[in-house]
């Protein structure tokens, strides 16, 4: 487990959801995660369940944003055969292959009303029906659930009954977000840096600074999938084990935190004729400065005659 996920953590607030994880493994309470996309939710739920005594057992992962309510159901509860058209066989639910091990239901906060209730019903009693049978059995796992929804936001809004997040909320852990965590960037950048070296058998000698500063200072909203697949894309873009500017993301802004100095301010209105006498000036001066003050190859490169730049010359006074 250690080996596979990178669970070292300069921060307090990551490390402390990482022993929440560890203390409640042994327990049989219910767990929801909590946190944004690609925080590590997975990772975390895997984590409780390779820490628990049950590691040994399944662990079954159900993602409930993956299917329609109907197809939901029997996906967790399983059909007996001719229970629905296209029921040929019988089919064991997830609930029963979760059986002595770990259920994890992802993305809980996608699940219905409706669909809530029947699984509530089965967490609470630990019995479950196949659709179609007439006999209920006994199930014995560990549940956790996680979603990058708000829980509460969800039962104001009517989405989610007060009563099932109660009974799969008993231990709630945050994952932070890799914003609230930056002193981690840099150690994660290595990490995935290595094993997409590994995973894409290329190697990498150099970073161009310009690629370095963007992974340091970027936002990360996606955390730490978004992280990965930019490594990944930087490590099979690279040439003779050199990341060059050409790895950088396009999609995104290279640059966000330079200043905004080349946007230019205003601070009085001024008239149009005025405005364009300025700008006009302000850009000869600037072209007179780049050619070393060559009035002909200025007047090249602008598409004028050297007489009509000599004029604008002595117009705006630039000498
Ligand atoms: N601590 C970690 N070490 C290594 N890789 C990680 C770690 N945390 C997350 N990842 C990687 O980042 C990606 C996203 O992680 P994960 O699927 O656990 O996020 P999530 O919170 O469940 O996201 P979502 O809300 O979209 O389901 C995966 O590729 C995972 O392997
Ligand atoms: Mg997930």
């Amino acid at each position: 487990m250690r080996q596979s996920y990178c669970l070292e953590s300069k921060s307090k607030m990551f490390r402390d959801a990482l022993r929440n994880c560890e203390d409640v493994a042994d327990s049989n309470v219910n767990v929801m995660i909590l946190g944004e996309s690609g925080t590590g939710k997975d990772v975390a739920a895997r984590y409780i369940h390779a820490c628990s005594d049950r590691w040994d057992k399944p662990f079954v992962v159900v993602n409930c944003s993956a299917y329609p309510d109907t197809l939901l159901e029997s996906e967790l509860f399983g059909h007996e055969q001719g229970a629905f058209t296209g029921a040929t066989r019988a089919r064991e639910g997830r609930f029963e292959q979760a059986d002595t091990g770990t259920l994890f239901i992802d993305e809980i906060g996608d699940v219905s009303l409706s669909t809530q209730v029947k699984l509530l019903r089965a967490i609470e009693t630990k019995q479950i029906e196949r659709i179609g049978a007439n006999q209920s059995q006994q199930v014995e796992f560990r549940l956790i659930s996680a979603t990058n929804k708000d829980p509460f936001t969800e039962v104001r809004a009517g989405r989610m009954r007060e009563d099932f997040l109660y009974r799969i909320s008993t231990i709630v852990i945050r994952i932070p977000a890799l914003r609230e965590r930056p002193e981690d960037i840099e150690d994660l950048v290595r990490y995935f840096l290595r094993r997409s070296q590994a995973e894409f058998r290329r190697e990498i000698t150099s970073i161009a600074p310009k690629v370095w500063d963007f992974l340091m200072r970027y936002s990360y909203p996606g955390n730490l999938r978004e992280m990965k697949n930019i490594v990944d894309r930087m490590v099979v873009l690279s040439e003779g084990g050199v990341i060059d500017e050409r790895g950088l993301p396009i999609l995104y802004d290279v640059t966000p935190t330079e200043p905004a100095a080349e946007r230019p301010h205003f601070t009085t209105i001024l008239s149009w004729k005025e405005f364009k006498r300025q700008s006009e000036a302000d850009y000869l001066r600037w072209v007179l400065e780049q050619t070393g003050h060559n009035v002909t190859e200025a007047s090249r490169r602008l598409g004028i005659s050297a007489r009509q730049l000599f004029n604008k010359i002595s117009d705006y006074g630039l000498r």
